[in-house]
């Protein structure tokens, strides 16, 4: 019979623990032990070789219930039986009333230098030590097993186990939120989720009753045009940007506030699907974001974002012409730049799902000293909101599942409840004491104790909205103006696909007339084309609009002069590594050039895959048999970035209307296509044309321009996607 190993913390009170942080980052990128992947391991279980029940009994045969007879009925006592059932029957929790989809990885994060002058966070002090992370990517909208390609927020959420204790840093892949106040979160998500009557639709916010909230919410234009640009739709969880969003607090040690924005920046860049492509995904591959972190790692290729922070001295606060309390609001790069202070690395996948990232609890008001909140209302209401869900969904010990406790001891007088772990000796549990001897005592004085910041909270208890929160459209309308032609053409044909599926009338008029002409006339004008929803003559009444709760302020006068080029994606990415490439083949293909261009992707770290008409092998030119990665029938051009069509195959392939299609897509999703020169009839076929990233090339030329052509990700101008060809 196999034992669970014994728990480490057998000998100590509450848990015995190691110090946490380990060792230094291999020069060679090797997997490290961090802290908390020992912490996990007395709790890690492999399969063993006989089977008990949870009491540890040895069980005989658990696939016959106990009967009466061999014919009979089956009997109550079957204790076997029922608890084996009564177990499954309750293996579910709850699932994320938000964020329900998500994937997670452990890492470690280090920063680079000592960062003490601006706060007194010991994991921001000592480049010298890897403070163990868990970050679990999310959509919002989809239940726990909708597609991963929504067009949706992307939460970004990281759980460091410092030596102070456990930081929640529960970002989104956008800086910016749809609303100002946390008590309009409920009514947010009750309009994007699947409307009630009918649960329809999945994962979607093109539907009526969003856009009903979102046009009467003029507040939510700024993160409208980030959810309808390509950012709503990430290539990979690893070429999105991360924010914390809200305007925090950094304070040093002596006791000196200053307000920061926390930004994460991909290693691999910002890159995107396009919205038909990300649609097909959703039912060719609905585990494409999640696979491919997955595999990422496994392989070896470890995901990395810089940490930045963007800083700004109290005495500034007011120097922006925006509220830096306003969740709506960016703050340019270019007016303050984002200094980049450490890096993270996610480099081991979770051993259980369940354990790991569905019983993760995050909580933006899990900090530790040297982090400190601001008055942002947003934010505000997040503090109260994440605990009060976490106590439902994993319950009130939800801090002792081994994927949430802290790597330092525990210790206070909270008690009891459903789950509890700690075996809590002796009889005091209350403060003050004697008979424990006052322990466990206040650390007034320590380091390691969080004190809030002091600050002086001047004016009337009211229930309203700053007035230097009414500008809603200044930043929606930089936004637009940063975007290059091509973005800015899918940002208008994602607005058009929404308002298209929106039923009614009123809605589609509102969102057009009170939101999209006051962020650019010619974002308007686009929509307007590609919709039918026809823009108000100036001067002419627009849609009635039934009392807007938060009334927008006035534009910027300066708002259609402002940009800010940060926020375009219209950049190469710093690496493709990564990147998947179909390589098109059956039998008779030049085997040589297939093994040479397998081996040259490899070194760049690319993953290239053979596909051929069935799985197994092809026989290739010379006649030698090649491992088939993929069968064409189960192989769409949606799950691969670039496609290479090698000598030998390119006649019978032009016969045939599945690779047809698969170049075709490969060609509208803007993606690079290198032929070998006896495939030029396959892209005849396949109705594309030759040049921006389509090639028809021999020898060496052509596995090397498939290469550079990849070093753009996509060639976004090929095809307007908001006039669908
Ligand atoms: C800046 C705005 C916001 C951001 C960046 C954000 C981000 C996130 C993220 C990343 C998660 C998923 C955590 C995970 O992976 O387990 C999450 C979950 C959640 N958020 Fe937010 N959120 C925001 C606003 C709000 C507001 C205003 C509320 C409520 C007032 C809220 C309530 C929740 C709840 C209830 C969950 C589910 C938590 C769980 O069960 O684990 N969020 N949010």
């Amino acid at each position: 019979m196999t034992k669970k190993p014994a728990k480490a913390g057998s000998k100590g009170t509450p848990r015995a623990r190691t110090s946490g942080q380990k060792g230094s980052a291999d020069a060679d990128g090797t997997p490290q032990e961090t802290g908390k992947t020992e912490d996990l391991a007395p709790d890690t279980m492999p399969p063993g070789p006989t089977m008990t029940n949870n009491q540890g009994v040895g069980i005989s045969d658990d696939q016959n219930s106990l009967k009466s007879h061999v014919r009979g009925p089956t009997l109550l006592e079957d204790i076997m039986m029922r608890e084996k059932i009564t177990h499954f029957d309750h293996e579910r929790i709850p699932e994320r009333v938000v964020h329900a989809r998500g994937s997670a990885a452990h890492g470690f994060f280090q920063v680079y230098e000592d960062l003490s002058d601006v706060t007194m966070a010991q994991l921001f002090r000592d480049p010298k030590i890897q403070t163990p992370v868990f970050v679990r990517f999310s959509t919002v909208a989809g239940s726990r097993g909708s597609t991963d390609t929504p067009r949706d927020v992307r939460g970004f959420a990281v759980k460091f186990y410092t030596q102070e204790g456990v930081w929640d840093l529960v970002g989104n892949n956008m800086p910016v939120f749809f609303i100002q106040d946390a008590i309009k979160f409920p009514d947010l998500i009750h309009a994007v989720k699947p409307e009630p009557h009918n649960e329809i639709p999945q994962a979607q916010s093109a539907h009526d009753t969003f856009w009903d909230f979102a046009s009467l919410t003029p507040e939510s234009a700024h993160m409208l045009m980030w959810v309808m640009s390509d950012r709503g739709i990430p290539r990979s969880l690893t070429t999105m940007e991360g924010f914390g969003v809200h305007t925090f607090r950094l304070v040093n040690e002596d006791g000196k506030s200053r307000f920061v924005k926390f930004h994460w920046k991909p290693a691999k860049g910002v890159c995107s699907l396009v919205w038909e492509e990300a649609q097909l995904i959703s039912g060719k591959d609905p585990d494409f974001n999640r696979r491919d972190l997955y595999e990422a790692i496994e392989r070896g290729d470890f995901p990395e974002w810089e940490l930045g922070f963007q800083i700004v001295e109290e005495e500034d606060e007011h120097k922006f012409g925006f509220d830096l309390l306003d969740a709506t609001k960016i703050i340019p790069e270019e007016l303050v730049p984002v200094r980049k202070i450490g890096k993270m690395t996610l480099n081991r996948n979770p051993d259980n799902f369940f354990a790991e990232t569905e019983q993760v609890a995050f909580h933006t008001g899990h900090v530790v000293p040297g982090i400190d909140f601001t008055n942002d209302p947003l934010l505000q209401g997040r503090l109260f909101s994440y605990i009060d869900t976490q106590l439902r969904r994993v319950g009130p010990n939800f801090h002792e599942i081994p994927i949430n406790r802290p790597l330092v001891p525990v210790d206070n007088n909270q008690r009891d409840g459903f789950g509890r772990q700690t075996i809590n000796k002796g009889k005091v549990s209350y403060f003050p004491n004697s008979l424990g001897g006052g322990c466990p005592m206040h650390q007034p004085g320590a380091a390691a104790a969080f004190r809030s910041v002091a600050l002086k909270e001047p004016g009337l208890k009211v229930r309203e909205r700053s007035e230097s929160f009414s500008d809603h459209f200044s930043q929606a309308t930089q936004f637009w103006n940063s975007m290059s032609d091509w973005e800015k053409d899918h940002i208008a044909a994602a607005f058009s696909f929404e308002l298209n599926q929106v039923v009614d009338e009123g809605v589609r008029n509102r969102t057009m007339n009170e939101i999209l002409v006051n962020i650019a006339a010619e974002l308007a004008e686009m929509v307007s084309g590609a919709t039918g929803i026809e823009i108000a003559p100036a001067g002419t009444p627009e849609a009635p609009t039934p009392s807007a709760p938060t009334p927008s302020g006035p534009l910027k006068p300066n708002a259609a002069s402002l940009k800010s080029p940060a926020l375009s994606m219209d950049k190469p990415p710093p690496t493709i590594k990564g990147r998947k490439i179909a390589i098109l083949g059956g039998d008779g293909v030049d085997d040589k050039e297939v093994q040479t261009a397998l081996l040259l992707y490899a070194k760049e770290g690319l993953v290239a895959e053979l596909i051929g008409p069935h799985a197994g092998a092809v026989e290739g030119a010379s006649g030698k048999q090649l491992k088939v990665n993929r069968a064409a029938p189960n192989a769409p051009s949606v799950v691969y970035d670039a496609v290479l069509v090698p000598h030998g195959v390119g006649p019978a392939l032009a016969a045939m209307p599945l690779a047809q299609r698969f170049i075709h897509e490969a060609y509208r999703h803007g993606k690079p296509v290198s032929v070998a020169s006896d495939a030029g009839g396959l892209l005849e076929a396949a109705g594309v044309p030759e040049g921006d990233g389509v090639v028809v090339a021999e020898g060496s030329e052509l596995l090397t321009g498939l290469l550079e052509n990849l070093s753009q990700h996509r060639f976004p101008r090929r095809v307007s996607v908001l006039k669908p060809s």
